[in-house]
């Protein structure tokens, strides 16, 4: 007997950065989208926790009690005093340490997996807890669709979407560490007056009405100075998205991911391939949004 769970990818399409609190965390007004990338989550009773990993990037991926994999198996078990024996193997298609969420999508994958193959019934209200405390991202992987995040992220609120928006994302060669990204959106805003996060009226609006014009014009990430700063060559990697037709062209969360909204389908396939044709990253992905949250897919229940 075993769980799979299939879960997406997110692009920021506002992330607000306000100033560190004292934890050391930012208050955010993020606004998430999931996409149609998935990492596959797959949890098999075992004699021990072990974690396996298999796609092209499966060789970055840390197999040890640092995966959020791994994390949400023993937190899950901790509450229920069992103990988390379970091999949990990953496959892997969103881009790792690419501000994706392709880490908190298999802390996410790995909780409802789990949750699943021990029979817990867990609430949906029970295992958003639970992603918070694996991290910021987390309760948006588990939800997906469309949400704002505040507080750190965690405090989510499901938004209406309106359409489907068609995405592509350039792969950077190497990753950004994310507490590295705010660190430097700290330096860099050491001197400045940091407002406070709010979501944008004008974006929920475009949002909900399913309008890439108007999502273009209000898409927005406060860390992308930051991720520009520590991964200069992006710069041209989002010039080259412009030039080829995306009505917006950012950084993805903390990057070094790429993300570029096209009007249609065809604009995004003349985006992507001239994205590659540039040699400005190392491969892309297509994918739209919204996608659905963390999604039981074998057996299906
Ligand atoms: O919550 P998560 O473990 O994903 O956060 C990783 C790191 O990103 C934190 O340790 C912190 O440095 C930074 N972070 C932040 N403010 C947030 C979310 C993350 O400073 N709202």
């Amino acid at each position: 007997m075993s769980v799979t769970v299939r879960v997406p990818a997110k692009v920021n399409v506002q992330l607000a950065v306000g100033g560190a609190r004292p934890d050391g965390f930012h208050d955010l007004a993020n606004v998430f989208l999931a996409v149609g990338l998935y990492d596959e989550v797959t949890v098999t009773p075992a004699t021990e926790l072990k974690i396996t990993c298999s796609g092209p990037d499966a060789h970055q991926v840390p197999l040890d009690a640092s995966n959020l994999a791994a994390r949400a198996a023993i937190a899950l078990a901790a509450r229920h005093g069992l103990s988390p024996d379970v091999h949990i193997h990953i496959a892997k298609d969103i881009p790792v340490a690419g501000g994706m969420a392709g880490g908190s999508a298999d802390g996410a994958g790995a909780l409802l997996a789990c949750d699943t193959l021990w029979g817990l019934g867990s609430s949906r209200e029970e295992l958003l807890d639970i992603c918070a405390e694996l991290g910021s991202d987390v309760p948006f992987s588990l939800l997906g669709g469309a949400a704002l995040g505040t507080g750190r992220g965690e405090l989510l609120q499901a938004l209406p979407v309106g359409g489907s928006f068609h995405w592509v994302f350039a792969l950077a060669d190497g990753g950004l560490s994310t507490p590295a990204v705010y660190g430097e959106f700290d330096r860099l805003t050491a001197h400045a007056a940091v407002p406070e996060p709010v979501a944008s009226p004008a974006l929920l609006a475009a949002l909900r009405d399913g309008d890439a014009t108007s999502l273009a014009q209000t898409v927005v990430n406060d860390l992308q100075p930051a991720a520009l700063s520590l991964f200069p060559a992006l710069a041209r990697t989002l010039a080259v998205g412009s030039e080829a037709g995306a009505l917006a062209s950012l950084v993805s969360g903390s990057g070094p991911t790429t993300a570029f909204l096209a009007k249609s389908a065809a604009s995004a396939d003349e985006i992507a391939s001239a994205l590659l044709a540039s040699g400005t990253c190392r491969a892309v992905r297509l994918a739209s949004g919204p996608a659905d949250g963390a999604t039981v897919v074998a057996p299906a229940v």
